[in-house]
């Protein structure tokens, strides 16, 4: 779900020395933006960008970085995201509340600034 909807924008980078990225030539000491939400979608890699396969696209997933800065808090940030969701989805069926419609984040931060939801209690032999 990160990936189709990365909450962490981008970084920038100076480049140490002369490169070619895709294509593009890039000389030593010019900044460059990693545009972690565009790579996260990019078609090349992972096909239709709308599509859900968790298993398939998790090995070239770049919500959490790569390489010597890769996030050191990736297990935290799952681990709370996995407790948060488990607790929401317990708690009943999620639906959105009708005249309160979600609200996105707006550059550059992103994902939802707000996301009411009803909790709908059900029946226990419902409840995960
Ligand atoms: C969903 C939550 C999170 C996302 C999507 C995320 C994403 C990222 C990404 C993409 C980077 C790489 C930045 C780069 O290449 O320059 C990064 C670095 C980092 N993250 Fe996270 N992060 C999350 C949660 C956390 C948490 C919970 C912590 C700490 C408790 C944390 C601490 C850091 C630190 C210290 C770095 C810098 C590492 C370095 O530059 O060597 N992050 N994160």
């Amino acid at each position: 779900m990160l990936r189709l909807d990365d909450p962490f924008v981008s970084n920038r980078r100076v480049a140490v020395r002369d490169t070619v990225v895709a294509g593009c030539p890039v000389r030593a000491g010019e900044e460059i933006v990693l545009d972690w939400r565009a790579a996260n979608r990019d078609s090349d890699i992972f096909g239709d960008p709308e599509s859900f396969d968790p298993d398939g696209h998790g090995t070239a997933n770049l919500v959490y970085g790569v390489g010597p800065h890769v996030c050191p808090g990736t297990g935290l940030a799952t681990r709370q995201l996995r407790i948060l969701l488990r607790a929401v989805i317990s708690a009943g069926r999620p639906e959105l509340v009708p005249d309160q419609p979600p609200v996105r984040e707006h550059a550059p931060a992103a994902g939802f600034r707000t996301l009411p939801i009803h909790l709908v209690p059900e029946a226990p032999e419902h409840r995960r």
